[in-house]
């Protein structure tokens, strides 16, 4: 069933528990597809995607940082790359991808969450995704995507209002 975009952007949440099921790899590779619509600076369309199924691999990914344990009882793990040679933007254009796939989840009805490889100080995380996966070092890792099927319902938060977020009119 086709959902407006609005709805499915205000109905999105960060999903951190997932049920038993592997979703089908023809629903993750849709999201995916949605990720690569996404604007990028010069259309240089940097970003790549590894899919982590294996178990051993998501268990070590979900050492990466204090906050990635989460992603172990992930069914599925998508790891979000940036090629550096491609773009000067590629953060930003990565993350507009990233943005586009955890909305794509959403609509499907698949929950999922961002879990932060990048820092803007320090390589070190991003060596350790590099090492587990074999990833060529001309790749930076921007983040580990936990997806599966939701088994859970984060309370309602409190959202900034478009009055608030407007700082001022000129
Ligand atoms: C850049 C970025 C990094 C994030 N890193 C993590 C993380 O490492 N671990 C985690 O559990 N959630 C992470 N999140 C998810 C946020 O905690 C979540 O988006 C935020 O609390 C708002 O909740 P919502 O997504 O349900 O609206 C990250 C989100 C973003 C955008």
């Amino acid at each position: 069933m086709q959902r407006d975009i609005f709805e499915i952007i205000k109905t999105r949440r960060s999903i951190r528990k997932y049920k038993k099921g592997i979703p089908d790899e023809v629903l993750i590779r849709r999201c995916i597809e949605a990720a690569c619509y996404a604007p990028s600076a010069k259309d240089s369309q940097p970003w790549s995607f590894i899919l982590v199924k294996d178990k051993e691999k998501i268990k070590y990914l979900s050492k990466t940082q204090p906050y990635s344990k989460f992603l172990e009882n992930s069914p599925i793990v998508i790891v979000a790359l940036a090629d550096e040679c491609k773009s000067n933007h590629w953060l930003e254009d990565c993350s507009c991808a990233i943005m586009l796939l955890l909305l794509e989840t959403h609509s499907l009805g698949l929950g999922a969450c961002w879990n932060a490889v990048y820092h803007p100080e320090t390589q070190e995380r991003e060596e350790y995704v590099r090492k587990i996966l074999n990833i060529d070092k001309r790749y930076r890792v921007i983040a580990n995507i936990g997806i599966g099927y939701p088994d859970e319902k984060p309370l309602p938060k409190k959202v900034k209002s478009s009055k608030e977020a407007i700082l001022k009119v000129v």
